[in-house]
């Protein structure tokens, strides 16, 4: 195999000030893309701002002989959306890729939830997308090549308690990255969402409150989480990203999960079901109930139904795999 490169290439990733989207920065500019770091500069929760976030990646990346500019714009804006897809075109013509992984969380109860913990959050994850998704899209849409990658989450796929709010915006990224995928395909652009895994800052802001919801409770302390202990780093995301959104990679439409060194897709899928009688008579409530179970039946697919369920599945998968005893 090749090495995976990115010259010539121009590359955007959001929230690259830490954690999972540093990462991405410093492996792009590794690998030679030329990279817009952003990052407001805030805290865990989303509040204040800095340019240093962004600025000591950029340096550090200048500093190992790569190319990057500093931005320090919030995605949650249309006009820092645009001003960030800006400087790439000002700076180097062109927008290749875009990773859009900038994000907080503000966890509590759905009952709880304020005005001033849903919209941030649905701004910097569901509107982000579009803010600078558009801008982006319309650039690679004028040199007919792109490689978008949208944030998701498990905690949006597979559900979390105390975060109804940041489901909703990372669960949106599900339909829109499929609608880009779709129009993105008449002009060489590909559209892809991750749910990445990692111990970051954003861990501190997981309030345990979600511990009171027994059944909830019951699937955390049941996680297997022996590979996570080794392999919980952002580092771990990073390979899995920066395929998706390389040359070599041509796939779109898909959602892809990173736990624990597993690389799973993830799909919503359709089980075969159950057809009603023929004819124009619809079913009866009956019908539907005596026939439940082959409605439900997916077949051998796994379904977590958390995403501390999806460990335990990671590490079912490694030992089947034999990868771990
Ligand atoms: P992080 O807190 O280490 O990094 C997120 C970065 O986004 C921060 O540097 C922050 O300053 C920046 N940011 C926040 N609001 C911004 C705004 N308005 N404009 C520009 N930058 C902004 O968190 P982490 O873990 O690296 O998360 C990255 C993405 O991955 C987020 O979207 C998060 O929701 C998502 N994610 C993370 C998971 C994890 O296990 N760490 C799991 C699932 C999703």
């Amino acid at each position: 195999m090749t090495d995976i490169r990115f010259d010539g290439r121009v590359a955007i990733v959001t929230g690259a000030g830490n954690g999972l989207g540093k990462t991405y920065a410093l492996e792009l500019a590794r690998r030679r893309a030329r990279v817009v770091v952003n990052d407001l500069g805030g805290s865990g929760s989303g509040t204040g701002a800095s340019a240093m976030a962004a600025e000591l990646v950029v340096q550090e990346i200048r500093d190992a002989g790569g190319e990057a500019i500093a931005n320090a714009d919030s995605v949650a804006t249309r006009e820092g959306g645009n001003a960030i897809v800006q400087a790439a075109l000002d700076t180097w013509g062109k927008v290749d890729v875009l990773i859009s992984n900038a994000g907080f969380l503000r966890n509590n109860r759905f009952e709880d939830l304020t005005d001033q913990e849903i919209d941030p959050i649905i701004d910097v994850h569901l509107k982000a997308a579009f803010y600078v998704g558009q801008p982006a899209y319309r650039a690679m849409r004028a040199k007919g090549y792109g490689r978008i990658l949208f944030t998701g989450s498990a905690s949006a796929m597979f559900g979390h308690a105390w975060q109804a709010n940041y489901a909703a915006g990372k669960g949106a990224m599900l339909g829109l990255s499929n609608v880009v995928a779709i129009e993105g395909s008449a002009y060489g652009i590909t559209s892809n969402v991750i749910l990445p895994t990692a111990s970051s800052r954003l861990e501190a802001e997981m309030t345990p409150g979600f511990m009171e919801i027994p059944e909830f409770a019951k699937a955390f302390q049941n996680a297997d989480f022996s590979l996570a202990q080794e392999r919980i780093g952002p580092e771990f995301n990073t390979p899995l990203a920066l395929y998706l959104v390389s040359e070599a990679c041509t796939a779109t439409h898909g959602v892809y999960s990173c736990n624990s060194g597993r690389y799973a897709r993830v799909r919503i899928c359709a089980a075969e079901g159950w057809v009603s009688p023929k004819g124009s008579v619809p079913p009866t409530l009956e019908q539907i109930a005596s026939n439940f179970e082959q409605i439900c039946t997916l077949g051998e697919y796994t379904e977590p139904m958390t995403p501390y369920d999806e460990f335990t599945s990671a590490v079912k998968a490694a030992r089947k795999q034999g990868v771990y005893p």
